[in-house]
């Protein structure tokens, strides 16, 4: 409401994002922080800032949204997929070292669901190939990797203020840095070009671009409903913290139920709860694709919120599959790029065995323990009644493949 009344919607200098943009820097703890519209478009920033253009090949783990490769991508980078661990869920290094070329210039790591990536690992990979770290930490605003928040181990990071985040301002993005020129660059690229700096006032504007950029402006409103989150952002992480506790302590107890690890030094913020269902040890005969889906269904009868997310691995999508370009009638003629699951066989496992417990519009950090506590018994029940759960009429849950 102050923002309606103070008339100032959006612009340079306004107070609400030089506000948030102070504050978010504090708690990330980098020296730079920039407010934008979208955490996809502070993805597009650390590309700019990492210099990864045509004829430069980046790698990103097979399994993560679109935006952790699309950014470069846009950029004119190559993404070259790798693997992810079966534990985590998160970028393998052993898979990132076999990716890397001559061309490789940049490692997008991804801490997804707020799990912490295996930084130790993949920062001494980095130094040993000249490589550019950039993070993507859309999923884990306060996560940490051995007491050292996630966001301030690259040359740069993005994270997200999308409505399903911890920290939620309906859409925005933060990009932050401690490099003097990636701030720079960044912000040179949020104006269309233009050197403001946020707190500037506009009559100073001399309309002068220094090279292309787009419109990555946060407006008011979204800025100060970041202001608030990030006040609350600590007790949310906090209650996704308990939420995940109850569930990896039930869920661990069920047979055919593989709960997610955090690793030794590792917190995460538990934006999202997936799990994976072991077929094998469930006796299970047909393809754990069926199980995984029946598992889901039956948990939707039981009244409870429970999906999949990123049905397929990206290398498995007509995007990275022809011309890195936005879609046309002109390009959707070019014919699919083959794509070989074996070359992604834990991303290709993910997709296929895991599945997310709550939903994006729910996230646990908002919900109670008792339904943590729900969604436990649910799935003991469910999994003791598999004979049953064979047999059901259920409808698959749709995926589309090309
Ligand atoms: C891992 C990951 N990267 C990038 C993004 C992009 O953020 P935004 O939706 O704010 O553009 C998201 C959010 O949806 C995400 O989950």
């Amino acid at each position: 409401m102050g923002v309606i009344e103070s008339g100032n919607l959006t612009g340079l200098g306004a107070p609400q994002g030089v506000a948030v943009e102070r504050e978010f820097g504090e708690f990330v703890g980098t020296r730079f922080c920039l407010a934008m519209n979208a955490g996809s478009h502070a993805l597009h920033a650390c590309a700019v800032a990492a210099n990864l253009s045509a004829g430069s090949e980046f790698v990103v783990p097979a399994f993560t949204y679109g935006a952790s490769a699309m950014g470069p991508a846009l950029q004119g980078a190559t993404p070259v997929f790798c693997d992810v661990l079966p534990t985590t869920y998160n970028l393998d290094p052993a898979s990132v070292e076999e990716r890397i070329t001559e061309r490789t210039r940049a490692i997008v790591v991804v801490h997804l669901h707020g799990m912490p990536a295996d930084m130790d690992a993949i920062t001494a990979i980095a130094e040993r190939h000249g490589l550019t770290i950039i993070e993507d930490f859309a999923q884990a605003q306060g996560s940490t990797y051995h007491g050292r928040n996630v966001g301030t181990f690259g040359l740069c990071s993005a994270t997200s203020l999308n409505a399903t985040k911890n920290l939620p301002a309906g859409e925005g993005g933060f990009f932050v840095t401690d490099d003097e020129q990636s701030e720079v660059v960044a912000r040179r690229l949020r104006y269309l070009g233009e050197d403001m700096l946020g707190s500037e006032p506009s009559e100073g504007r001399e309309y002068w671009s220094w090279a292309l950029g787009w419109n990555y402006r946060l407006p008011e409103i979204p800025a100060a409903i970041a202001r608030s989150q990030l006040r609350r952002l600590p007790a949310y992480n906090e209650r996704a913290r308990e939420n995940a506790g109850i569930l990896t302590d039930g869920l661990s107890e069920v047979p055919g139920i593989v709960p997610p690890m955090e690793p030794e030094g590792c917190r995460s913020v538990y934006y999202a709860y997936r799990i994976r269902v072991d077929a094998d040890e469930l006796g299970w005969s047909r393809t754990p694709g069926e199980l995984r889906d029946r598992l889901v269904r039956a948990l939707q009868a039981e009244g409870l919120r429970a999906g999949l997310w990123q049905h397929h691995p990206l290398p498995a999508q007509p995007a990275f599959r022809r011309r890195l370009q936005p879609w046309h009638p002109s390009n959707d003629a070019e014919p699919l790029t083959a794509w070989d699951p074996g070359e992604f066989p834990i991303a290709s496992q993910v997709a296929d065995e895991t599945l997310l417990l709550g939903a994006g519009t729910a996230p646990w950090a908002a919900q109670s323990n008792q339904l943590a506590h729900r969604y436990v018994e649910a799935v003991a029940r469910v999994v003791d009644a598999i004979d049953e759960l064979a047999r059901a009429e259920l409808d698959p849950i749709p995926r589309t493949t090309a």
